[in-house]
């Protein structure tokens, strides 16, 4: 057995009454024990917590942890153009050890920062390299391969034949599913429509029915992609996607920037769970997603930084703040609150994947994955008769994160990530990226 006692702490629990409370938290193995008061138990480790603030850990629903190395490469580019002339060639350049290391700085990055689950998208091939990474860093996830087998302008190398495609996805969920007592799930990750065959995307759909797993895709991100969808399918994406039967509470959607009100209505009914990238969505000139309205018809809005190329970072901090401000000039300043951010960035997100049971709010009986935050810095201060989620979303950065716990274990302490080895990721990143760049060329050709 082991525990972990963090004494003193300023608690922002995120639990049914959103309670905040002052006190002690104590962990035994992956589970929240107790919470608040003065708790005088031994432990393992203990961590003394004044001055400092525990938060539920962040919830990423939408990553690209193959696209890490490909941060700096694609800037200034929209969707279709990004993907054709930049991304695309870069995943089909990737080989088992550059996926591996993409993985990890991306993991890095994200432990460093508070994030403790995310819903990540691999690319076509070596995502078992990806899958050994996301264990070793003690993160939370749902992933899987990219699927993908069709489309222009797509480098052979990622255009997949149907089967093989299903299969891969599937002996990976065998091999991965459900691993470390259910800290790594496989979800099934059709590209989006424009990458996709019928035959593919309804064989998703009994598949993600047959293992009871999530389903992880794009749609309706930009207006070209849209169009795209119109003409192959005859009809609007969502709408596409519920005729075949793919919409239903299962279904993690990136982006929904450009939803008309039949969509947004499916969207509502079937259950679908929406995850809004605001980063993202400005710099390759997507939109601003249309959040107040969905969250007003009760729809479950969750985060996520998206890939490294189009951010250019994994933050959550970064997209707590754009995603409240971005909404505020056109409908007014009360919209988007850091309350209502902040629930996105953690319960929203528990919802997302279906763990409101067991992450997303600090309470006895969950999974202990949980960011200690250290605001006693000049830009975070006064401290006193200020809404302690507001001094978080609109003043706090990721350096802020002193410690991170994912599943009982620390896995970053004192800002320094205790899973991922900072050294050697960073120079075989270097080193990866130079290799992949040299490949390019004659990807590019064929
Ligand atoms: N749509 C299809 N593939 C991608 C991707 O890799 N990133 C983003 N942002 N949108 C996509
Ligand atoms: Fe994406």
């Amino acid at each position: 057995m082991a525990s972990v006692l963090i004494k003193n702490a300023q608690i922002i629990t995120m639990n049914a009454g959103e309670e905040i409370l002052e006190g002690d938290l104590y962990i035994e193995n992956d589970r929240i024990m107790q919470v608040g008061g003065d708790l005088g138990y031994a432990a393992d480790q203990i961590i003394d917590a004044k001055n400092k603030t525990v938060i539920p850990g962040f919830i990423q629903t939408h990553i690209h942890l193959c696209q890490t190395l490909f941060r700096g490469q694609a800037d200034d580019l929209e969707l279709m153009d990004w993907l054709q002339k930049k991304i695309w060639p870069l995943e089909a350049a990737h080989d088992e050890e550059s996926s591996y290391y993409s993985a990890m700085l991306g993991l890095g990055e994200l432990i460093q920062s508070g994030t403790t689950t995310i819903v990540d998208m691999e690319t076509v091939n070596h995502t078992d390299a990806a899958f050994q990474a996301m264990a070793e860093s003690g993160i939370r996830c749902l992933s899987g391969k990219v699927m993908m087998d069709m489309g222009e302008n797509v480098p052979d190398l990622l255009v997949e034949d149907t089967t093989k495609s299903i299969q891969q996805s599937v002996d990976l969920l065998e091999k991965w599913h459900q691993y470390d007592n259910g800290r790594i799930q496989y979800a099934f990750c059709p590209r989006f429509v424009v990458s996709c065959t019928e035959e593919l995307l309804t064989a998703v759909r009994d598949l993600s029915k047959h293992y009871q797993v999530k389903v992880h895709t794009h749609a309706s991100e930009n207006r070209g992609e849209i169009q795209i969808v119109e003409m192959q399918r005859g009809m609007r994406n969502v709408v596409y996607l519920d005729q075949i039967g793919l919409a239903n509470e299962n279904l993690i959607l990136a982006h929904c920037v450009w939803l008309d009100d039949e969509e947004k209505r499916i969207i509502k009914e079937r259950g679908v769970k929406m995850s809004h990238c605001p980063g993202s969505n400005l710099k390759l000139a997507s939109g601003i997603a249309e959040v107040p309205d969905m969250l007003d018809r009760d729809v479950n809005v969750s985060l996520g930084a998206d890939g490294a190329p189009c951010n250019n970072n994994l933050d959550m901090f970064n997209e707590m703040r754009l995603a409240s401000l971005i909404q505020k000039p056109h409908l007014g300043p009360t919209h988007m609150d850091a309350r209502t951010v902040f629930r996105m960035a953690t319960i929203g997100g528990a919802r997302a994947v279906g763990m409101e049971n067991e992450i997303g709010s600090i309470e006895v009986g969950k999974k202990a994955d949980l960011a200690i935050l250290d605001l006693y810095k000049f830009h975070t201060y006064p401290s006193s008769d200020v809404d302690p989620i507001s001094r978080i979303v609109y003043s706090a950065t990721r350096a802020d994160v002193d410690t991170t716990i994912i599943n009982g274990k620390v896995v970053m302490e004192k800002g320094e990530v205790k899973t991922v080895d900072k050294d050697i990721v960073l120079y075989e990143a270097d080193k990866s990226i130079k290799r992949l760049l040299k490949r390019v060329p004659s990807i590019m050709k064929v």
